[in-house]
């Protein structure tokens, strides 16, 4: 089919809930770069929104997806799977946490982890602390309990009654934070780097004191880390960046490398608040998706993609702070790693965007004023300077 037919298809079938889409449809992907109905190869730099860690059809990736294609598909979590213990185990041995429940999407994994506070203190006879406390301009997904987790009122004007038991407090306020905090709280919920609201780092003596006040009121800490995790913030997870250690932390878009997954990981003296019964899934951890899922870490192993985000992703931010002394339009450079925001004091992040578009970039943009960059942690110096070449020209012409 060619655009137009897939667009004509879309509109007439599919629920509008996207909008008015970037008019491309993508056929082929290899590394860094993606490959339209047209034949047109663009760079990919927002890797289907922190997705696409590993890039476009890495060989890892492929073999191991394959073979578990060529053996078995899926099985339930009735029976032993072997690929979702072993990739417990990678995700235990690499992070803070000691147990792992597999969901199926970043949203899954962030009610898994409320119902995993809420169910912690009710098995320890205190069922009154169930409420959740997180961050104004924040995001955690879009299921219902998601949407009152979200401190962003245009995702939860709609579907009001919302989930009760959720308040929001602005990020980096310590002040607002232990006003809110009552007898009733249960978890605080933090994006280290708020994501979808543009890119924006918490403060470091803030997540601090955020830790400090939970170990004194007996609160948990969950951190989102379904965004930064998997190395996309030149750490595996970003509460490395901190040096703080969440009770509760939840990943999922990088960890399938593309391949739908998300997971809850906890301390083990949380994690046991759930038992049998208490938690569910049919889709979760299955055999194709935890496959997945290990042949990222593996792949994160032998390229050293988590140094490799770390490394070029430094290399990155200075190329476009330099760009910033150039063009005081930017007034901005903000994100740690390989998530990147780069915020402009006049409303031209889309018609930066598009103009990238024309010159076959993939990037961002986060309202008028912020663009995005969230590329495969794969990327080199050399697509940095090739996209800071026609950035800046696209500045100079604006
Ligand atoms: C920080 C954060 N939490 C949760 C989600 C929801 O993930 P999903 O879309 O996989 O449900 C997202 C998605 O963008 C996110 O960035």
């Amino acid at each position: 089919m060619n655009l137009q037919q897939i667009m004509e298809l879309d509109s007439q079938y599919y629920m509008n809930t996207f909008g008015k889409r970037t008019p491309v449809a993508f056929v082929k992907g290899e590394g860094m770069y993606l490959y339209d109905t047209e034949g047109e190869k663009y760079t990919d730099l927002l890797a289907g929104i922190a997705v696409s860690a590993l890039g476009h059809s890495h060989k890892t990736l492929k073999k191991a997806l394959h073979e578990q294609v060529d053996s078995l598909l899926h099985t339930s979590s009735l029976y032993y799977i072997e690929n979702q213990a072993k990739l417990a185990e990678q995700i235990v041995k690499h992070s803070v946490g000691d147990k792992v429940f597999f969901a199926n999407s970043g949203a899954e994994a962030n009610e898994g982890a409320v119902k995993l506070a809420k169910i912690y203190f009710y098995k320890k006879g205190q069922p009154e602390k169930s409420e959740i406390i997180t961050l104004e301009n924040s995001f955690h997904g879009r299921t219902l309990a998601c949407v009152a987790a979200t401190g962003q009122p245009k995702y939860q004007k709609p579907y009001k009654p919302l989930t009760p038991g959720f308040s929001h407090v602005p990020a980096n306020d310590f002040d607002a934070l232990k006003n809110a905090v009552t007898d009733k709280t249960a978890a605080i919920m933090l994006e280290l780097v708020q994501g979808e609201s543009g890119v924006r780092p918490l403060e470091q003596e803030y997540v601090q004191q955020v830790v400090d006040l939970c170990k004194e009121k007996d609160i948990l800490l969950i951190v989102d880390e379904i965004q930064t995790g998997m190395g996309r913030t030149g750490k595996l997870f970003c509460y490395e960046n901190f040096g703080i250690e969440p009770d509760i932390f939840t990943m999922a878009k990088a960890l399938g490398g593309g391949v739908p997954i998300g997971a809850v990981c906890a301390k083990a003296e949380v994690a046991a608040g759930f038992e049998p019964g208490d938690h569910g899934t049919t889709f979760g951890g299955n055999p194709l998706a935890t496959a997945a899922g290990l042949a990222v870490f593996k792949a994160f192993e032998e390229e050293k993609l988590v140094e490799n985000s770390a490394t070029v992703g430094g290399y990155f931010k200075e190329k476009l702070e330099e760009l910033m002394k150039k063009f005081p339009v930017i007034c901005q450079v903000r994100g740690l790693g390989l998530m990147l925001g780069v915020a402009f004091s006049e409303p031209i992040a889309k018609i930066v965007q598009g103009k990238l578009f024309d010159k076959k970039y993939l990037a961002g943009a986060v309202g008028d004023s912020i663009l995005r960059i969230a590329p495969p942690l794969i990327i080199q110096k050399e697509t940095v300077d090739a996209f800071i070449t026609d950035l800046t020209e696209i500045l100079e012409n604006l």
